[in-house]
């Protein structure tokens, strides 16, 4: 019999997430991060080559794939750098980088600032029908910015970045993109003039996708004063936090609330694909330092269900649209099946606590801890075939249960 307070679902994908291995295995290891992902729901995640050494020779993909099928966990699929090193300086051997299964290509962390190799990446791109994830951030603008630039900044005295920061880039790569062809993916988009360049370029026919972290739907620059109130609660309610938490700093930064209720704008009309979750986890002494000594980044995989459930209870999308975003748009995104054994069962309605002790995540680097939120994955059911570019189906051969 179903339980009516649970809803079924694919499993779901995760384009954006760092597992740390190799060079930060204090903050990550591919196992943990791929045990994790499972405990968000997360069947498949697509790992980013920001490591040390970074992910940019087809030895290195290889290493990463035998280690992730060895470590069990959710599928995890292999993200290789753009440039050589991520130094921006010459492009890696895409090709072989392809032919050694990484699924797309990213300097993730950084964008290619040099805009005619980025030309060259998004022609490579189309030649070869890979997929460039790009970092919008224009870095003179952005600068030594540890927060979003606004009202908030100046109150509390932190250097900003602006939201143009983001927007000329996002600007600058739909040029190139319409310039040179190619399959353009902006990830973690977070303010509502890039939504809106996004929507205005897929209407002209760029072949152009995004992504948004459940951060950037639920939280606002004010979490980085203290607030603690989802963008979707009456701030007066909520007890605050202290100010200046480095758990709140995250590159691009939390936005104002009119960008917030952009980006659920932009997911309800299908301008944004998928939600990917940024997973940035780091180890503490990169994090309880001063707010602007601390890395960037949230450990993000375990709590990205509820964030946006919380936006689904407010009204701001459907229920469809968000599972839609998690699922067959990030399927979508990367030419892929949706894995047919990977299958979730989710309680919208469990309450739970999230505490360090509880995230399977090494990081325990979010703002979101002693926090009770709404809605979790129970049991997760993982095909164990190999992820296949569209046409073939996968079949299921594990049982997870929480
Ligand atoms: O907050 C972030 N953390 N943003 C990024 O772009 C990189 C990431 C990381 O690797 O820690």
């Amino acid at each position: 019999m179903t339980d009516p307070a649970t809803v079924n679902s694919p499993g779901f994908i995760d384009l954006h997430a760092h597992l740390r291995e190799p060079g930060f295995e204090e903050a990550e290891t591919i196992a943990t991060g791929a045990r994790a992902a499972i405990g968000g729901g997360f069947t498949t995640i697509c790992a980013m080559p920001n490591t040390e050494p970074a992910i940019d020779s087809p030895g290195l993909v290889a290493e990463l794939l035998s280690r992730a099928a060895a470590a069990g966990g959710a599928r995890v699929l292999a993200i290789a750098t753009i440039t050589r090193g991520r130094r921006g300086k010459e492009l890696a051997d895409l090709v072989e980088l392809a032919a050694a299964g990484a699924v797309a290509f990213s300097d993730d962390g950084a964008p290619v600032e040099d805009p005619r190799l980025f030309r060259h990446a998004l022609e490579y791109a189309r030649t070869l029908g890979l997929l460039v994830i790009e970092h919008p951030q224009d870095l003179a603008l952005s600068a030594k910015g540890v927060m979003h630039e606004g009202a908030v900044s100046a109150r509390l005295g932190l250097p900003g970045m602006p939201a143009a920061a983001e927007e000329t880039a996002v600007a600058r790569d739909l040029a190139l993109a319409r310039l040179a062809g190619g399959r353009l993916h902006l990830t973690h988009l977070s303010t509502a003039g890039s939504v809106e360049l996004v929507r205005r370029a897929k209407a002209e026919g760029i072949a152009v996708s995004c992504d948004v972290t459940p951060h950037h739907l639920a939280m606002t620059d004010t979490w980085v004063a203290g607030s603690r109130a989802f963008a979707w609660e009456d701030p007066h309610k909520i007890p605050s936090a202290p100010p200046y938490e480095s758990s709140t700093k995250v590159n691009p930064p939390l936005r104002t609330l009119a960008d917030v209720r952009a980006l659920w704008e932009g997911l309800a009309d299908g301008t944004i694909d998928a939600i990917a979750t940024d997973h940035a986890p780091h180890a503490s002494v990169r994090k309880d330092v001063e707010y602007d000594q601390a890395a960037f980044g949230i450990s993000g995989l375990e709590t990205a269900l509820p964030l946006v459930l919380g936006g689904v209870r407010a009204g701001w999308a459907s229920l469809e649209v968000v599972l839609g975003a998690l699922t067959t748009g990030p399927a979508r995104v990367l030419g892929i099946e949706l894995p047919s054994g990977d299958r979730l069962v989710v309680e919208p309605d469990h309450e739970w606590t999230v505490t360090a002790e509880g995230l399977i995540s090494k990081g325990k680097n979010t703002p979101l801890l002693g926090r009770t939120l709404q809605g979790r994955v129970r049991d997760v059911a993982i095909g164990r075939a190999r992820m296949e570019k569209k046409g073939a189906g996968l079949g299921a051969e594990a049982i997870a249960g929480r």
